[in-house]
């Protein structure tokens, strides 16, 4: 069932939670692919009622970035979620979601801001503003869903710790479940943004996942100075590549880390044909 407005969601969730019945949410931008699907599928085995919702959240695009221009395929995303089981998919309106005329900035709005440790480092760096958006469009889902569980991919893999961070923090009462990245054969890891890339550029983007890769063989043989693991990369990268970040924090409070271990979480982003990608590594796994 398709519904777009707040309030018909939460009288569904009332009736499912009279009938004591635990729920699942699987918060999207749309545009689903496999990646998606393996979330949605994850929450079905878990859960009695399955929410996906399907928002472009504006207010987590920061000035230049691809809010236009992001895809939006939303008979598709009804189709591919109802197929895996889900039992609503939630498409609201910027309106239904922040309120008709609402101007969105936090000047007006109250929004959840994670710490700055959290954001001021990795994808945060060059997105200013965006994991306050990320939170506070999140945060609202977990209140209209009223979610006993909720899924994420770790593919934004510091998304996923902030997010854990201000649940914990503020005490939403959801089960944060990470679900493993989802890769094309080539190693390429699935995002709705690769429909931006050109045949070409989808090969120049495995730099990624091979960087990636490389440095996990080299942790494996015994290396793990940072900056010898780091190294590795540059042998990867050509012209058509531009690196924004090769960083080695901790997995779950993203602290800096000289030396790899076990809970060392590899970040890498890359533009490549202009197109921003993120991929990363936990090299314990
Ligand atoms: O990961 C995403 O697709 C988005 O950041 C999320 C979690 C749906 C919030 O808009």
């Amino acid at each position: 069932m398709l519904v777009h407005k707040i309030d018909e969601v939460k009288s569904k969730i009332r009736e499912w939670k009279k009938e004591g019945l635990k729920i699942g949410l699987v918060p999207t931008m749309g545009a689903l692919h496999a990646g998606h699907a393996s979330l949605i599928k994850k929450a079905v085995e878990t859960c009695d009622k399955v929410v996906v919702s399907v928002f472009v959240n504006p207010i987590q695009f920061c000035p230049g970035e691809d809010y236009a221009e992001y895809p939006r395929t939303l008979d598709e995303d009804v189709k591919l979620a109802e197929g895996i089981g889900a039992d609503l998919v939630f498409a609201p309106s910027p309106d239904e979601m922040y309120g008709k005329g609402q101007r969105l900035s936090n000047d007006t709005l109250a929004y959840i801001v994670p710490p700055f440790f959290y954001v001021d480092k990795l994808c945060g760096k060059s997105r200013v503003g965006h994991f306050d958006g990320v939170c506070t469009v999140v945060g609202k889902l977990f209140n209209i869903t009223q979610a006993d569980c909720a899924f994420f991919g770790q593919k934004d893999a510091q998304q996923l710790v902030i997010i854990k961070k201000f649940v914990k923090d503020l005490n939403f009462n959801v089960e944060i479940i990470p679900c493993p990245i989802v890769r094309e054969e080539s190693g390429l890891a699935l995002s709705s943004r690769n429909k931006y890339l050109t045949e070409d550029g989808k090969k120049e983007a495995l730099v990624l996942s091979k960087i990636l890769n490389n440095i996990k063989a080299c942790y494996d043989k015994g290396i793990t100075d940072v900056n010898a693991l780091k190294e590795t990369a540059f042998s990867f990268l050509t012209e058509k590549h531009d690196m924004e970040y090769l960083e080695f924090v901790d997995k779950d409070d993203l602290e800096d880390k000289t030396t790899a271990d076990d809970n060392t979480l590899v970040l890498i982003a890359c533009r490549v044909e202009g197109v921003r990608l993120i991929d990363n590594i936990i090299l314990g796994k």
